[in-house]
């Protein structure tokens, strides 16, 4: 018989109140593998991409195509962890036929196990059509990027008495809806915990505190590849722009000097091929 050995849906709502999951998004094969042989649980192919990958301004206008081109290359680095296809804006909220379909293709062609919906109660029929289809849905509430205009901008969410009720209703709606875990984005910690506690899904934290059944993050800005700002929340395992400017620089600096590349970089001809050529 076969053996399955990436985690599984069931794997990941197992480890609720006994361990703690652990999540990052990446968008591309060496990374992907990179994060299966350090043992990460989750990986999200996420539409943060459209910044951090593509060069778009914020992650509104990645396509589709684009997601799936990511989500192929993840999936072809990663073995053990469960890929997540992030579903970009516009894919899910037409219809529910095209949120239905859409999602698919992240399994059918991207090669991910789920699909991530960002939204609350709003998107709750959406989260039952796509979970009804066979669809795994992971769930995102609190700071949704891609409505971050109507939010306010990036901020916390759920800081005073009615955004936390309606956060609150938003995180047991989508875990009604069939969601099987949740992300919850600029949360305070204590409605982060308390979310925690009475849900049956596990939660997801980014910014919201260590009670949290898992974390996730951007994976540049823990690698400290990504410069532009830092979030609160973030906090840097390592200083890639700088060491990799540092190298470049080296690089630069070597081929100019004519110290790169070395003899034990070239190749050489026999003695007799440079004889009959006469070099
Ligand atoms: O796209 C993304 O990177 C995300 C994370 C912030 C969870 O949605």
């Amino acid at each position: 018989m076969a053996s399955y050995s990436r985690l599984t849906i069931p794997d990941l709502q197992a480890k609720k109140g006994r361990e703690k999951i652990v999540a990052l998004t990446a968008y591309d094969v060496l990374w992907a593998r990179l994060l299966d042989e350090a043992g990460i649980d989750l990986i999200l192919v996420g539409d943060s991409a459209a910044m951090l990958v593509l060069g778009y301004e914020d992650t509104l206008p990645i396509t589709m195509e684009e997601m799936l081109v990511l989500a192929r290359a993840v999936s072809r680095g990663a073995r053990r962890a469960l890929i997540v296809g992030d579903m970009p804006f516009l894919s899910y909220q037409v219809s529910l036929e095209e949120a239905i379909f859409n999602a698919g293709r992240f399994l059918k062609e991207g090669g991910c196990q789920a699909v991530k919906i960002e939204g609350g109660e709003e998107v709750c029929e959406t989260i039952r059509a796509v979970t009804r289809a066979g669809i795994p849905v992971l769930a995102h509430v609190g700071l949704t990027p891609q409505r971050a205009s109507s939010l306010g901008g990036f901020k916390v969410q759920g800081r005073d008495l009615d955004s936390a009720r309606k956060l609150l209703a938003d995180a047991k709606a989508v875990a009604e809806a069939g969601a099987f875990a949740v992300v919850l984005e600029c949360v305070p910690q204590e409605l982060a915990a308390h979310i925690t506690s009475i849900l049956p899904i596990p939660t997801i934290g980014i910014g919201a505190g260590p009670a949290c059944d898992g974390q996730i993050l951007v994976l540049p800005d823990l690698l400290g590849l990504f410069e532009g700002f830092r979030p609160r929340f973030v906090k840097r395992y390592a200083q890639f722009a700088k060491e990799g400017k540092n190298a470049l620089k080296k690089y630069i600096s070597e081929v100019k000097e004519g110290l790169f590349p070395a003899e034990e970089h070239s190749f050489k001809l026999s003695e007799e091929v440079k004889k009959a050529l006469g070099i």
